[in-house]
């Protein structure tokens, strides 16, 4: 639609587009890019009277990011009637701020230190060498499917213990569901729309099956043993002088980080393992590195520091196409951001996707180049796939090592060639840039030759996929 710019305060013209809010969410990049286009880095968006803000940008990032008694944190929009199961669940990290916050992020904090991390790096081997030894060479499959069903297992063997691998499994998937049905009901906050609302018992009920179950799985976890390297059982150990955490708490803090880790990790591996596909170069110095670093072993975490170029490769992916590409904020007092004079209560919306595109920070932003890491140490404002600042991902450490583990354990044990022609598209979807369509692979044996297949879809909208040979390329 063609929206007026209006909103004159004092005289001084706002950078503020009157449109609809649904814009938003319909589709959060081609409305952040028409907002940088339009306005700049700092602009709003608005409806009856009601605004979202959005500022991109280091400085813009570093403000809203470090002052966080102004800038609130509230993930999710739906959370249900005091001390309900749906408030109790929805009540995780990402939705506590202030002292409450830094609590229990200090608690949390130990059960995914790096040293902890290393007590999973067995079930990461485990489950990565299932997945890969139930491949064959000339098999196709949707990457993305795959890397997604893998994630959830790792996830919740992870977080919730390897002994009963299938419950672990089956509480997972059941989170899955809870956080699409919250997203659906997120959508209904933006705009009423009675569809949407009539799901609103349906996600009331779910929440109370889901907690009986995690509350189930507590218990279970207390009265096992205190050597168990799961993160339940590093929760329910964790404690400070005020005690520990509370189960209460603590269902809130198991759904979170399911619903934090498995998706954006599993569309990480997707889109790097997409990207290199897709450039030869890039792949080609990739595999000469594991050849020489690994020699068809997988990969230790000993191993995975000594992987410069795949460190490049996977900070390049998280840089061109973030897994989690905006985040959102409140006003909790009155404040000035850029032209706006905010009251309480105002959503500000800012963003690692558009960030990491901007000429001026990364030239050929659109390009994926590995090999500028070599010369580019951006700031943490300027490069941010995890966030910064406070409330920085918590998992990133634990992130970067299944990332760093399971790309080089699958690219030496085959090559991952894209199918010619298909469709790649991609969407943020509940702030992640998640895979709209199938992508389909091919697996090879690993020959050392590479090449990239022409594929049509919004990618090119995304990324330039510019090794694909110029007569090669389909452009939906
Ligand atoms: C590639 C994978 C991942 C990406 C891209 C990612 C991204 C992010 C980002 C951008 C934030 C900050 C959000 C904000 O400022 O509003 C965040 C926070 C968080 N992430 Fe991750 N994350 C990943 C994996 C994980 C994993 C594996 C876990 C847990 C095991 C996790 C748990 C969390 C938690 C608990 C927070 C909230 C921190 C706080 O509010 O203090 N994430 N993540």
């Amino acid at each position: 639609m063609d929206a007026d710019v209006v909103s004159l305060t004092g005289g001084r013209p706002l950078p503020v587009l009157q449109g609809s809010l649904l814009d938003f969410p319909d589709d959060p990049i081609a409305c952040m890019r028409r907002q940088l286009r339009q306005f700049g880095h700092a602009s709003a968006l608005e409806q009856d009277g009601q605004r979202i803000h959005f500022v991109f940008g280091q400085d813009y990032n570093h403000q809203v990011l470090t002052n966080t008694a102004v800038f609130h944190s509230r993930f999710f929009a739906v959370r249900g009637p005091r001390k309900s199961p749906q408030r109790r669940l929805s009540s995780g990290l990402l939705s506590q701020n202030g002292d409450e916050h830094k609590r229990n992020r200090r608690l949390m904090m130990e059960a995914l230190s790096k040293k902890a991390i290393q007590g999973y790096t067995d079930t990461i081997r485990i489950l990565a060498e299932q997945m890969i030894n139930g491949w064959q060479p000339g098999q196709e499959f949707d990457l993305n499917r795959e890397m997604t069903e893998f994630m959830l297992r790792l996830t919740s063997t992870i977080l919730f213990g390897l002994d009963d691998p299938e419950l672990a499994y089956t509480i997972g998937r059941k989170i899955d569901h809870w956080v699409h049905l919250n997203h659906e009901m997120g959508m209904g906050a933006f705009v009423s729309d009675p569809d949407i609302s009539s799901r609103y018992p349906e996600l009331l009920e779910f929440s109370r099956g889901l907690e009986a179950e995690i509350a189930g799985l507590i218990q279970l976890r207390r009265d096992g043993s205190q050597n168990e390297t799961n993160l339940l059982s590093l929760l329910l150990h964790a404690h400070d002088e005020q005690g520990a955490i509370s189960d209460e708490t603590l269902i809130g803090q198991a759904a979170l980080l399911f619903a934090a880790a498995h998706l954006t990790t599993a569309h990480s591996l997707t889109w790097t393992l997409f990207l290199l596909a897709q450039h030869p170069s890039a792949m080609g110095e990739l595999h000469a590195e594991l050849t020489r670093e690994l020699n068809g072993q997988f990969p230790s975490p000993d191993d995975v520091e000594r992987l410069s170029c795949m460190e490049r490769c996977i900070k390049e992916s998280m840089r061109v196409l973030p897994a989690s590409s905006y985040s959102q904020r409140i006003t909790a007092l009155p404040t000035e951001l850029g032209p706006f004079s905010l009251s309480a209560g105002q959503g500000i919306v800012f963003s690692q996707f558009i960030t990491h595109h901007l000429p001026e920070l990364y030239p050929e932003p659109d390009a994926f180049l590995p090999r500028r890491w070599e010369t580019i140490t951006p700031s943490p404002y300027a490069y941010l796939p995890f966030g910064s600042g406070p409330r920085m991902c918590i998992g990133a450490p634990l992130a970067m090592l299944i990332l760093k583990m399971v790309i080089p354990a699958i690219l030496q044990r085959f090559q991952v060639n894209v199918v010619p022609g298909i469709d790649v598209s991609g969407k943020v979807i509940s702030t992640m840039l998640s895979p709209t369509s199938r992508i389909m692979v091919h697996l090879g044996e690993p020959t050392g030759k590479f090449g990239a297949q022409p594929v049509c879809g919004n990618i090119h909208d995304l990324v330039e996929l510019r090794e694909i040979p110029k007569r090669n390329r389909v452009v939906a």
